[in-house]
């Protein structure tokens, strides 16, 4: 691989110190620049003095007394740089640190106090992803999908919406991260592997291992199935955000069935995610606990990418969907029938709704699916080469 160069961004002189030390240690990189204070704007010299050195990397060290100005630093530094890639160093049992990080741009967020295998691993994982963008294009898009409240339907909604996403788009995946999986069944799928395995692993993880992890349904979808057993070890937070980027890294669009995990790493992943679908059915109870998953889910400052997902809905007298949008706290997104049989049948048969093709349900998830990607610059282009072809 060609040597990367670095730019090292930190206050601390000492810190400075030791990263370039830890750089150089590598072996694969070279530190060409190192900066003592955050670039404030655009016009400042030290934003000039980093630019002029043409970085592949910028590393970022966030003290802990002054975030602030890091998560500035980060995210003029990879508005002004976007050809860059920026890692954070920070403290790990920070979660709304990383998040801040990761949103601000950083593509990494590395442990302090940081090891040169730590680094020489991030290198590595930064070239091979820029050889797979360089080969197919964009980072992929992360759909959450959480319910209100068990039994409402988020396994039945991010299975279908996974069939949907890889019938018409391909290179989709499905990561069941449910307290207890129920995607696997679903899709009649008998999983060799977990997503314990795969977090076990993640030290040594790269695009082959990955797969080897997933379990392929007959129409292409990958599944990184759940597990069968209440976790006794949990992975750690940092360990999530990892996953998280190589499956982005590898798969243009992934689908988590989150069910009604509510923990740091699943809050983490929601924050993380492009769009968190809040599954609920129109019943009190149901859109009571929408609300206070909402709470939870948008309480780091997210709350506009949540979106309601009505379940097994059916248009009742006297209901109205703005007040299930005002009692959830949630804007809505879209809404699924009610239809019990197809669904409940489809669930026991493992063959999803979505591909019993022409049925009102199939409709209904293909839709989701294409509102969600619509935006989408390559979805866009193939829709335009269509029209041009007729
Ligand atoms: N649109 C729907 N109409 C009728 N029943 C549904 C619908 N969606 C799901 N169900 C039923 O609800 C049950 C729970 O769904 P599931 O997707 O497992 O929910 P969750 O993952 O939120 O716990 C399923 O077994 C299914 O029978
Ligand atoms: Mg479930």
């Amino acid at each position: 691989m060609a040597e990367l160069s670095v730019v090292i961004v930190a206050t601390d002189s000492e810190q400075r110190t030791v990263l370039q030390v830890l750089v150089d240690g590598t072996s694969v990189a070279r530190t060409v620049h190192t900066c003592a204070t955050f670039p404030l704007a655009a016009s400042d010299p030290a934003t000039r003095r980093v630019q002029a050195a043409v970085p592949d990397v910028l590393l970022v060290d966030i003290p802990s007394d002054n975030v602030t100005a890091a998560m500035r630093a980060i995210d003029l530094l990879h508005q002004e740089l976007p050809a860059s890639a920026v890692f954070a160093i920070g403290n790990l049992n920070q979660p709304q640190v990383i998040v801040s990080a990761m949103r601000a741009g950083a593509r990494e967020f590395i442990e302090r106090p940081t090891t040169t295998t730590d680094l020489l691993e991030a290198f590595v994982r930064l070239t091979t992803a820029q050889r797979r963008v360089q080969k197919e294009g964009l980072r992929g898009k992360v759909f959450f999908v959480v319910n209100a409240k068990g039994g409402s339907g988020a396994t039945t909604v991010a299975v279908n919406l996974a069939l949907a996403l890889q019938s018409a788009h391909g290179q989709t995946a499905l990561l069941d991260l449910a307290p207890l999986g129920h995607a696997a069944l679903h899709l009649n799928l008998k999983p060799l592997f977990t997503l314990a395995d795969a977090t076990r692993n993640l030290h040594r993880m790269d695009s082959s291992l990955l797969e080897s992890f997933m379990t392929r349904h007959s129409g292409g979808l990958q599944l990184l199935a759940g597990t069968n057993a209440p976790a006794v070890i949990e992975p750690s937070t940092a360990e999530f955000v990892r996953l998280f980027d190589m499956l982005a890294t590898h798969y243009r669009y992934v689908v988590v069935d989150n069910s009604s995990r509510l923990d740091a790493a699943s809050r983490l992943v929601a924050n993380l995610s492009e769009c968190v679908l809040l599954v609920a059915c129109t019943d009190v109870a149901s859109l009571w606990s929408a609300a206070r998953v909402q709470q939870y889910l948008g309480e780091t400052g997210n709350r506009e990418r949540l979106r309601l997902v009505l379940n097994r809905f059916r248009k009742v007298p006297g209901f109205s969907e703005a007040e299930a949008e005002n009692a959830a706290g949630v804007k809505l997104l879209w809404r699924v029938p009610n239809q019990y049989f197809a669904i409940s049948s489809a669930i026991d048969r493992g063959s999803p709704v979505t591909e019993q093709s022409h049925t009102e349900i199939a409709r209904c998830f293909s839709g989701l699916a294409n509102e969600l990607t619509r935006n989408d610059l390559d979805v866009k282009r193939a829709a335009w080469s269509l029209f041009k072809t007729v």
